[in-house]
Protein backbone atom coordinates (compact mmCIF):
# COMPACT_ATOMS: atom_id res chain seq x y z
CA UNK A 1 0.00 0.00 0.00
CA UNK A 2 1.04 3.51 -0.55
CA UNK A 3 2.31 5.08 2.55
CA UNK A 4 2.91 9.21 3.74
CA UNK A 5 6.21 10.00 5.26
CA UNK A 6 7.07 12.73 7.54
CA UNK A 7 9.94 13.15 9.96
CA UNK A 8 10.70 9.69 9.72
CA UNK A 9 6.72 8.37 10.68
CA UNK A 10 5.63 6.20 7.07
CA UNK A 11 1.84 5.63 8.02
CA UNK A 12 -0.01 3.26 5.20
CA UNK A 13 -2.08 6.13 3.44
CA UNK A 14 -5.01 4.39 3.65
CA UNK A 15 -6.37 3.37 7.33
CA UNK A 16 -9.36 1.87 9.23
CA UNK A 17 -11.89 3.45 11.34
CA UNK A 18 -13.74 1.89 14.17
CA UNK A 19 -15.62 4.92 15.17
CA UNK A 20 -19.26 4.27 15.73
CA UNK A 21 -18.88 0.03 15.75
CA UNK A 22 -20.11 -2.51 18.69
CA UNK A 23 -17.32 -4.72 20.00
CA UNK A 24 -19.04 -7.52 18.10
CA UNK A 25 -18.65 -5.68 14.63
CA UNK A 26 -15.12 -4.56 15.48
CA UNK A 27 -14.26 -8.33 15.80
CA UNK A 28 -16.03 -9.36 13.07
CA UNK A 29 -14.64 -7.20 10.56
CA UNK A 30 -10.73 -6.72 11.52
CA UNK A 31 -10.09 -10.34 9.85
CA UNK A 32 -11.93 -9.47 6.96
CA UNK A 33 -9.76 -6.08 6.59
CA UNK A 34 -6.63 -8.03 7.72
CA UNK A 35 -7.37 -10.44 4.68
CA UNK A 36 -8.33 -7.55 2.55
CA UNK A 37 -4.76 -5.55 3.41
CA UNK A 38 -5.42 -3.24 5.31
CA UNK A 39 -2.64 -2.80 9.04
CA UNK A 40 -3.53 0.99 9.50
CA UNK A 41 -6.21 0.80 12.18
CA UNK A 42 -7.45 4.21 13.96
CA UNK A 43 -9.40 4.31 16.92
CA UNK A 44 -10.00 6.14 20.29
CA UNK A 45 -10.78 5.99 23.89
CA UNK A 46 -13.87 7.61 23.44
CA UNK A 47 -14.86 4.88 20.83
CA UNK A 48 -14.96 2.72 24.08
CA UNK A 49 -13.61 -0.45 21.41
CA UNK A 50 -10.16 -0.25 21.76
CA UNK A 51 -10.17 -3.32 23.83
CA UNK A 52 -12.25 -5.08 21.33
CA UNK A 53 -9.88 -4.06 17.98
CA UNK A 54 -6.40 -5.20 20.47
CA UNK A 55 -8.68 -8.27 20.81
CA UNK A 56 -9.66 -8.80 17.03
CA UNK A 57 -5.83 -8.64 16.20
CA UNK A 58 -4.51 -10.64 18.56
CA UNK A 59 -7.21 -13.35 17.71
CA UNK A 60 -5.70 -12.89 13.76
CA UNK A 61 -2.01 -13.42 14.89
CA UNK A 62 -0.76 -10.38 13.07
CA UNK A 63 2.85 -8.97 13.86
CA UNK A 64 3.13 -6.16 15.82
CA UNK A 65 5.44 -4.50 13.53
CA UNK A 66 3.65 -5.20 10.30
CA UNK A 67 0.87 -2.81 12.06
CA UNK A 68 0.44 1.08 12.52
CA UNK A 69 -1.97 1.79 15.75
CA UNK A 70 -3.48 4.78 15.99
CA UNK A 71 -5.50 6.25 19.44
CA UNK A 72 -6.53 9.44 20.54
CA UNK A 73 -6.40 10.51 24.49
CA UNK A 74 -10.24 11.96 25.01
CA UNK A 75 -10.31 15.70 26.82
CA UNK A 76 -11.57 14.36 29.95
CA UNK A 77 -8.16 13.28 30.25
CA UNK A 78 -6.38 15.90 29.41
CA UNK A 79 -4.93 16.64 33.27
CA UNK A 80 -1.24 15.38 34.47
CA UNK A 81 -2.99 13.09 36.82
CA UNK A 82 -4.86 11.26 34.34
CA UNK A 83 -3.34 12.04 30.74
CA UNK A 84 -0.51 9.00 30.92
CA UNK A 85 -2.39 6.94 33.22
CA UNK A 86 -5.43 7.13 30.56
CA UNK A 87 -3.00 6.22 28.04
CA UNK A 88 -1.56 3.02 29.78
CA UNK A 89 -4.93 1.95 29.90
CA UNK A 90 -5.41 2.33 26.04
CA UNK A 91 -2.15 -0.43 25.99
CA UNK A 92 -3.48 -2.33 27.78
CA UNK A 93 -6.80 -2.68 26.02
CA UNK A 94 -5.14 -2.50 22.45
CA UNK A 95 -2.49 -5.59 23.58
CA UNK A 96 0.82 -3.40 22.89
CA UNK A 97 3.45 -1.38 24.84
CA UNK A 98 3.16 1.40 22.51
CA UNK A 99 0.95 2.65 20.06
CA UNK A 100 2.04 4.08 16.80
CA UNK A 101 0.70 7.11 17.07
CA UNK A 102 -0.66 8.97 19.33
CA UNK A 103 -3.70 11.96 19.41
CA UNK A 104 -5.13 14.59 21.20
CA UNK A 105 -8.84 14.41 19.75
CA UNK A 106 -9.94 17.37 20.50
CA UNK A 107 -9.23 20.89 21.21
CA UNK A 108 -11.67 21.61 23.35
CA UNK A 109 -11.72 24.89 25.20
CA UNK A 110 -10.85 23.70 28.79
CA UNK A 111 -6.68 23.29 28.77
CA UNK A 112 -4.43 24.97 26.82
CA UNK A 113 -3.07 23.76 23.36
CA UNK A 114 0.92 24.18 25.60
CA UNK A 115 -0.18 21.62 28.50
CA UNK A 116 -2.00 19.10 25.44
CA UNK A 117 1.33 19.77 24.17
CA UNK A 118 3.47 19.10 26.93
CA UNK A 119 1.50 16.78 27.92
CA UNK A 120 1.66 14.60 25.11
CA UNK A 121 5.17 14.95 24.51
CA UNK A 122 5.57 13.47 28.48
CA UNK A 123 4.40 10.19 26.99
CA UNK A 124 6.15 10.07 23.93
CA UNK A 125 9.17 10.47 25.88
CA UNK A 126 7.77 7.61 27.67
CA UNK A 127 8.24 5.57 24.70
CA UNK A 128 4.44 5.03 24.68
CA UNK A 129 3.87 6.33 21.51
CA UNK A 130 6.31 6.27 18.28
CA UNK A 131 4.80 9.14 16.87
CA UNK A 132 2.36 11.83 18.15
CA UNK A 133 -0.25 14.12 16.33
CA UNK A 134 -3.42 15.97 16.89
CA UNK A 135 -6.93 15.94 15.25
CA UNK A 136 -9.32 18.62 14.76
CA UNK A 137 -7.23 21.76 15.78
CA UNK A 138 -7.67 24.94 13.88
CA UNK A 139 -4.76 26.37 11.99
CA UNK A 140 -3.67 28.41 14.81
CA UNK A 141 -3.73 25.51 17.18
CA UNK A 142 -2.00 23.25 14.38
CA UNK A 143 0.95 25.81 14.32
CA UNK A 144 0.95 26.30 17.57
CA UNK A 145 1.27 22.87 18.33
CA UNK A 146 3.96 22.14 15.52
CA UNK A 147 5.74 25.34 16.81
CA UNK A 148 5.48 23.92 20.49
CA UNK A 149 6.14 20.35 20.70
CA UNK A 150 9.48 18.80 21.19
CA UNK A 151 9.30 16.07 18.51
CA UNK A 152 7.13 16.39 15.30
CA UNK A 153 3.17 17.25 14.88
CA UNK A 154 2.81 14.03 11.98
CA UNK A 155 -0.74 14.52 11.25
CA UNK A 156 -3.71 17.00 11.80
CA UNK A 157 -6.70 14.61 11.75
CA UNK A 158 -9.44 16.51 10.28
CA UNK A 159 -13.19 16.08 8.39
CA UNK A 160 -12.46 16.57 4.84
CA UNK A 161 -14.80 15.10 1.89
CA UNK A 162 -15.49 16.71 -1.96
CA UNK A 163 -18.26 18.64 0.32
CA UNK A 164 -15.69 20.15 2.64
CA UNK A 165 -12.16 20.15 1.23
CA UNK A 166 -10.70 22.26 3.50
CA UNK A 167 -8.29 24.08 1.43
CA UNK A 168 -6.87 26.58 3.83
CA UNK A 169 -6.47 23.93 6.27
CA UNK A 170 -4.52 22.00 3.85
CA UNK A 171 -2.54 24.88 2.46
CA UNK A 172 -1.28 25.74 6.12
CA UNK A 173 -0.52 22.13 7.08
CA UNK A 174 1.46 21.81 4.34
CA UNK A 175 3.60 25.18 4.89
CA UNK A 176 4.02 23.49 8.37
CA UNK A 177 5.14 20.21 7.45
CA UNK A 178 2.16 18.65 9.06
CA UNK A 179 0.52 15.79 6.95
CA UNK A 180 -3.46 15.47 7.02
CA UNK A 181 -5.54 12.80 7.74
CA UNK A 182 -9.13 12.90 6.47
CA UNK A 183 -11.99 11.31 8.26
CA UNK A 184 -15.56 11.62 6.84
CA UNK A 185 -14.55 11.34 4.09
CA UNK A 186 -17.70 9.24 3.17
CA UNK A 187 -19.79 12.15 4.77
CA UNK A 188 -21.49 10.00 6.81
CA UNK A 189 -23.10 7.98 3.81
CA UNK A 190 -23.24 11.22 1.28
CA UNK A 191 -20.20 10.09 -0.93
CA UNK A 192 -21.50 6.92 -2.07
CA UNK A 193 -24.78 8.36 -3.26
CA UNK A 194 -23.30 11.18 -5.18
CA UNK A 195 -24.08 11.44 -9.01
CA UNK A 196 -21.28 13.31 -9.96
CA UNK A 197 -19.09 11.01 -8.16
CA UNK A 198 -20.98 7.68 -9.63
CA UNK A 199 -20.18 9.16 -12.79
CA UNK A 200 -16.84 9.60 -12.38
CA UNK A 201 -16.45 6.37 -11.21
CA UNK A 202 -18.12 4.52 -13.88
CA UNK A 203 -15.75 5.85 -16.14
CA UNK A 204 -12.77 3.61 -13.90
CA UNK A 205 -14.92 0.77 -13.37
CA UNK A 206 -15.43 2.00 -9.72
CA UNK A 207 -17.77 3.26 -7.56
CA UNK A 208 -18.58 7.01 -5.54
CA UNK A 209 -17.28 5.64 -2.51
CA UNK A 210 -14.02 4.74 -4.01
CA UNK A 211 -13.74 8.08 -5.96
CA UNK A 212 -14.12 10.06 -2.70
CA UNK A 213 -11.43 8.24 -1.41
CA UNK A 214 -9.30 8.25 -4.24
CA UNK A 215 -9.73 11.93 -4.53
CA UNK A 216 -8.00 11.92 -1.24
CA UNK A 217 -5.70 9.69 -2.03
CA UNK A 218 -4.59 12.03 -5.06
CA UNK A 219 -4.34 14.92 -2.52
CA UNK A 220 -1.62 13.46 -0.65
CA UNK A 221 -3.56 12.87 2.92
CA UNK A 222 -4.43 9.73 4.81
CA UNK A 223 -7.77 8.69 4.67
CA UNK A 224 -10.02 6.81 7.36
CA UNK A 225 -12.09 4.10 6.09
CA UNK A 226 -14.86 3.14 7.78
CA UNK A 227 -17.53 -0.01 7.26
CA UNK A 228 -18.74 -2.62 9.49
CA UNK A 229 -19.16 -4.42 6.38
CA UNK A 230 -17.18 -7.00 5.03
CA UNK A 231 -18.07 -6.98 1.49
CA UNK A 232 -17.39 -3.31 1.22
CA UNK A 233 -13.99 -3.56 2.96
CA UNK A 234 -12.83 -5.27 -0.03
CA UNK A 235 -14.27 -2.36 -2.22
CA UNK A 236 -12.99 0.61 0.08
CA UNK A 237 -9.18 -1.13 -0.18
CA UNK A 238 -9.35 -0.96 -4.56
CA UNK A 239 -8.50 1.87 -4.90
CA UNK A 240 -4.92 2.00 -5.81
CA UNK A 241 -5.50 0.91 -9.02
CA UNK A 242 -6.77 3.87 -10.81
CA UNK A 243 -5.85 7.68 -10.76
CA UNK A 244 -8.52 10.91 -10.85
CA UNK A 245 -7.59 12.84 -13.94
CA UNK A 246 -7.28 16.95 -14.15
CA UNK A 247 -11.21 17.00 -15.19
CA UNK A 248 -11.93 14.53 -12.15
CA UNK A 249 -10.52 16.49 -9.84
CA UNK A 250 -11.68 20.21 -11.36
CA UNK A 251 -15.88 18.66 -11.46
CA UNK A 252 -14.91 17.29 -7.78
CA UNK A 253 -13.85 20.48 -6.30
CA UNK A 254 -16.96 21.62 -7.31
CA UNK A 255 -19.36 19.65 -4.94
CA UNK A 256 -16.91 21.87 -2.39
CA UNK A 257 -20.30 23.91 0.17
CA UNK A 258 -19.70 26.47 2.72
CA UNK A 259 -22.25 24.49 5.03
CA UNK A 260 -20.51 21.36 4.10
CA UNK A 261 -19.10 20.97 7.66
CA UNK A 262 -20.61 17.75 9.74
CA UNK A 263 -18.63 17.14 13.14
CA UNK A 264 -18.75 20.43 15.36
CA UNK A 265 -19.18 19.48 18.81
CA UNK A 266 -20.05 22.78 20.92
CA UNK A 267 -17.31 22.47 23.77
CA UNK A 268 -14.71 20.30 21.68
CA UNK A 269 -14.35 22.31 18.50
CA UNK A 270 -12.84 25.24 17.80
CA UNK A 271 -13.74 28.36 15.89
CA UNK A 272 -12.89 26.95 12.41
CA UNK A 273 -11.15 28.66 9.53
CA UNK A 274 -13.39 29.80 6.80
N1 LIG B 1 -10.75 12.51 14.89
C1 LIG B 1 -12.06 12.57 14.94
O1 LIG B 1 -12.65 13.40 15.66
C2 LIG B 1 -12.86 11.62 14.10
C3 LIG B 1 -14.24 11.86 13.91
C4 LIG B 1 -14.94 10.95 13.11
C5 LIG B 1 -14.29 9.87 12.54
N2 LIG B 1 -12.96 9.67 12.76
C6 LIG B 1 -12.26 8.50 12.19
O2 LIG B 1 -12.54 8.39 10.80
C7 LIG B 1 -13.12 7.11 10.52
C8 LIG B 1 -14.11 7.26 9.37
O3 LIG B 1 -15.15 8.15 9.74
P1 LIG B 1 -16.66 7.68 9.95
O4 LIG B 1 -16.73 6.22 10.08
O5 LIG B 1 -17.20 8.39 11.10
O6 LIG B 1 -17.42 8.24 8.69
P2 LIG B 1 -17.36 7.93 7.12
O7 LIG B 1 -16.03 7.49 6.69
O8 LIG B 1 -17.95 9.12 6.50
O9 LIG B 1 -18.32 6.68 6.94
C9 LIG B 1 -19.72 6.80 7.15
C10 LIG B 1 -20.47 5.56 6.73
O10 LIG B 1 -20.22 5.25 5.37
C11 LIG B 1 -20.53 3.88 5.18
N3 LIG B 1 -19.65 3.31 4.12
C12 LIG B 1 -18.33 3.03 4.20
N4 LIG B 1 -17.87 2.51 3.04
C13 LIG B 1 -18.95 2.48 2.20
C14 LIG B 1 -19.13 2.03 0.86
N5 LIG B 1 -18.13 1.52 0.14
N6 LIG B 1 -20.37 2.14 0.31
C15 LIG B 1 -21.39 2.66 1.01
N7 LIG B 1 -21.30 3.08 2.30
C16 LIG B 1 -20.08 2.99 2.88
C17 LIG B 1 -20.27 3.17 6.49
O11 LIG B 1 -21.41 2.40 6.86
P3 LIG B 1 -21.31 0.78 7.00
O12 LIG B 1 -20.52 0.50 8.22
O13 LIG B 1 -22.75 0.39 7.14
O14 LIG B 1 -20.65 0.29 5.74
C18 LIG B 1 -20.04 4.33 7.47
O15 LIG B 1 -20.83 4.22 8.64
C19 LIG B 1 -13.73 6.70 11.85
O16 LIG B 1 -13.97 5.31 11.94
C20 LIG B 1 -12.68 7.18 12.81
O17 LIG B 1 -11.59 6.27 12.87
C21 LIG B 1 -12.25 10.54 13.52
Amino acid sequence: MLSVTAHGATIPALGFGVFRMSDAEVERVIPAALEAGFRHFDTAQIYQNEAALGRALEAAGTQRDDLFLTTKVWVDNYSVDKFAASVDESLDKLKTGHVDLLLLHWPADKVSIADQIEMLNTVKAAGKTRFVGVSNQNIAQMRESARLSSTPIVTNQVEIHPYLPQHALVAAAKASGVPITAYYGMADGAVPKDQLLQQIGAKYGKNAAQVGLRWLIEQGHIALSKTANPERVKENIAIFDFNLDEADMAAIASLARPDGRIVSPPGLAPEWDV
